[in-house]
């Protein structure tokens, strides 16, 4: 029995923020069709993104074209996907996983920091499905997996942005699963709970609870990591989930089941990091 418990709970290997890994172990048929696809990388910062590209191209001797967008104006989305197929030919996945994120009480939160998370978050997934459908799932199917939270659920304190603006982008999977289904496009979520060696675990706390011993109380015991995630979101991009549309996969070990929701400890992170920004 203990024997069992730890194969199904074994955190897959990972890698620091910001590099690709040195070993895998596949656990999905190594030609899943996404398994070393070519790939576009995008966001605001070109600098970085060249930067991932060149590892990327490295790490799987596959093509990697990084190109600014921000995800906040449709015409640099345009012109990103007018670049994407002209030098790749296709586009048969699109990730979104652009989000901007950080803790903040709703008395501290000012309009303009409630609306650009919205923007980030949810206009940006709006404005890139619709322009990769409009430009090439319509008439050649395609797969959408973008990825979520799981905030909204219980009413996660000092993220009210952040868990609104993902809610949104829930009901939005659904409803383009909906309508998008019958040009063979599928909409997909992964709603990732507390994933070491990323910018959202840094940003939110984590290392902070994970010291605190807070992520015992999480039932599978532990954060996850980015391999587990990367593993949700391939089966869901894959033909693995090929009669699957409109899902919401919540890959976060039961964190929000019975996570604290604990105002004070979250007050006690966020005064940190405004003590350090002075
Ligand atoms: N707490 C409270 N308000 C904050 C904040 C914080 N930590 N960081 C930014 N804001 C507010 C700003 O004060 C501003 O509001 P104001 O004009 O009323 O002062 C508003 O948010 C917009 O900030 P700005 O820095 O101009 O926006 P941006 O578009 O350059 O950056 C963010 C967007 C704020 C989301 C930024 O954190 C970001 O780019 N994040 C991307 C990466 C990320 O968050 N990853 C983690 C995902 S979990």
């Amino acid at each position: 029995m203990a024997k069992k418990a730890q194969l199904v709970n074994t955190a897959p290997e990972d890698i620091d923020i910001d590099e690709c890994m040195n070993s895998y172990t596949h656990i999905y048929s190594p030609d899943l069709l996404q398994h070393g696809c070519d790939t576009v990388i995008a966001s605001r910062n070109l600098e970085k993104l060249t930067e991932a590209a060149k590892k990327l191209i490295s790490a799987t001797g596959r093509r990697c074209l990084p190109i600014a967008v921000d995800v906040r104006k449709p015409e640099t989305i345009t012109a990103a996907v007018e670049e994407s197929l002209k030098t790749l030919g296709h586009i048969d996945i699109l990730i979104n996983n652009a989000a901007g994120n950080f803790l903040c009480p709703v008395t501290s939160l000012s309009f303009n920091a409630f609306r650009t998370v919205m923007e980030i978050d949810t206009m940006g997934t709006f404005n890139t499905s619709k322009v990769i459908y409009d430009k090439w799932f319509k008439d050649h199917g395609g797969s959408i997996v973008n990825i979520s939270a799981t905030l909204g659920y219980r009413g996660q304190a000092l993220q009210v942005h952040a868990g609104s603006a993902k809610a949104a982008n829930d009901a939005m999977t659904r409803h383009l699963a909906v309508e998008w289904g019958p040009s063979g496009v599928r909409v997909n979520t992964v709603a990732p709970g507390p994933i070491s060696g990323t910018e959202g675990y840094r940003r939110l706390g984590g290392q902070i609870a994970e010291t605190a011993g807070a992520y015992r109380s999480i039932p599978l015991q532990r954060a996850g990591n980015k391999t587990e995630i990367a593993h949700a979101v391939l089966y869901l991009a894959s033909h693995a989930a090929s009669y699957v549309t409109g899902a919401i996969l919540v890959a976060d070990g039961g964190a929000w089941l019975t996570s604290a929701n604990d105002v004070e400890q979250l007050l006690g992170v966020w005064s940190a990091e405004k003590r350090k920004d002075k």
